[in-house]
């Protein structure tokens, strides 16, 4: 493993995760190749851009003439798949970038990495895909029961690393992530939506009655995971990746509030999401059996994902603009209209 092929990097988790390796690593080359959709942003990457063994490559991975161009041009043995449309809700509002990136993206990306003699493959993959959980813990064998056309393209994706390994003999791997945090994460997300809208004493919308439960993992555990799965799991093989850190929706705001001094007046429970998963919970057995440990508690991750938000607006209240405040409108402007505050009883319908 030398030459790395990190797709989707100018995102969130991806751009922690070339950071991570560039420092970690200081034989392996990283070239990120990206589509700089509305969630990609090269100020995440601004850390190395001026390092030698950095490179970018603007590209779709569901075009076949760029993920070849690319492999060709940097001698790639490795490709990490971060490239995805991430959020569910705009998911439910558009699904069509979905199943192109999500699905039919990570096909072009296997095909074009099994024609050029790629030696791992490793797909960056969600607890989403096995739906929702009630009580336990799901495990790497339990069935795929999707509920959103985000976790459903996600699956589709999946299903064909699973084709490829098998068909082909490509060596494959497969790491699924539970609800991570951290800097550089896009202000859609409950996490960095919330807190930069409390910064600015704004009404935070929590959908239903803020019950869902989400095991919160902090980015820089997640960047250390997929590194082990890449480097040490087994060919075909997929690893939940989990926080061990449940938290009801309205837990995770109320700690926030906390955290930042605001009031729990600024909550407001709206419409609820459609579809809405009630519960992910991930079994991280087989992860652990690799020699994993976290190495950062939730709530020492909480504060500092705070701190960077606080430092950082520089790169938060840029995004916020334009076809976000369009986005945002779509998305909440009738649920706030119709809204109840955190002292009214039950949630808004
Ligand atoms: P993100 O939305 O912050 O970033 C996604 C990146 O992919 C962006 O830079 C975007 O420009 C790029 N991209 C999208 N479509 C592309 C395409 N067709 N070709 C090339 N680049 C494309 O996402 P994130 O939160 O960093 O998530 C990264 C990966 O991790 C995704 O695959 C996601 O499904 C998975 N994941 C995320 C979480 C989470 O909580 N955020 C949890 C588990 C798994
Ligand atoms: P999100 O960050 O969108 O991640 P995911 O849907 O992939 O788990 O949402 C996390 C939880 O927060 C989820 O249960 C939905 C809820 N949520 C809200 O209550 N209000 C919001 O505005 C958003 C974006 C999410």
């Amino acid at each position: 493993m030398k030459n790395l092929l990190v797709t989707g990097a100018a995102g969130f988790i991806g751009s922690n995760f070339v950071r991570y390796m560039i420092h970690k690593y200081p034989d392996y080359n990283v070239t990120v190749f990206d589509k700089l959709t509305y969630a990609g942003n090269l100020d995440n990457l601004k850390p190395v851009e001026d390092n030698p063994r950095y490179a970018f490559v603007h590209g779709d991975i569901a075009e076949r003439a760029a993920v070849r161009a690319a492999l060709a041009a940097h001698d790639i043995d490795t490709i990490v798949n971060f490239a995805a449309e991430s959020h569910v809700d705009r998911s439910i509002m558009d699904p069509d970038a979905f199943i192109h990136s999500n699905s039919f993206g990570v096909y072009v990306l296997l095909d074009e990495g099994l024609k050029a003699g790629i030696e791992r493959f490793h797909q960056v993959s969600t607890d989403e895909v096995y739906g929702s959980i009630k009580e336990g813990f799901f495990k790497e064998g339990d069935p795929f029961e999707p509920n959103s056309p985000y976790a459903a393209s996600k699956a589709g994706g999946e299903l064909m690393v699973r084709a490829y390994h098998i068909t082909h003999g490509m060596n494959t791997v497969i790491t699924r992530g539970s609800n991570t945090f951290g800097p550089y994460q896009y202000p859609e997300k409950v996490m960095p939506f919330f807190l930069t809208e409390a910064l600015d004493d704004r009404p935070l919308p929590l959908y239903g009655d803020g019950m869902q439960v989400r095991d919160w993992l902090y980015v820089d555990d997640h960047c250390s995971a997929i590194d082990l799965v890449l480097h040490e799991g087994e060919p075909g093989e997929a690893y939940n990746v989990g926080g061990e850190h449940e938290m009801h929706n309205i837990d995770l705001t109320r700690a926030l509030l906390q955290i930042l001094g605001k009031p729990e007046s600024l909550i407001r429970f709206v419409a609820d999401r459609p579809g809405h998963d009630g519960r992910y919970a991930l079994d991280c057995g087989k992860l652990y059996s690799l020699g994993f440990e976290h190495s950062f508690s939730f709530e020492s991750a909480l504060a500092a994902t705070v701190e960077w938000y606080k430092a950082n607006e520089w790169w938060w209240r840029k995004i916020k603009t334009g076809e976000y405040l369009e986005y945002y409108k779509k998305q909440y402007a009738e649920r706030m209209a119709k809204a109840q505050s955190s002292d009214s009883t039950g949630s808004a319908d």
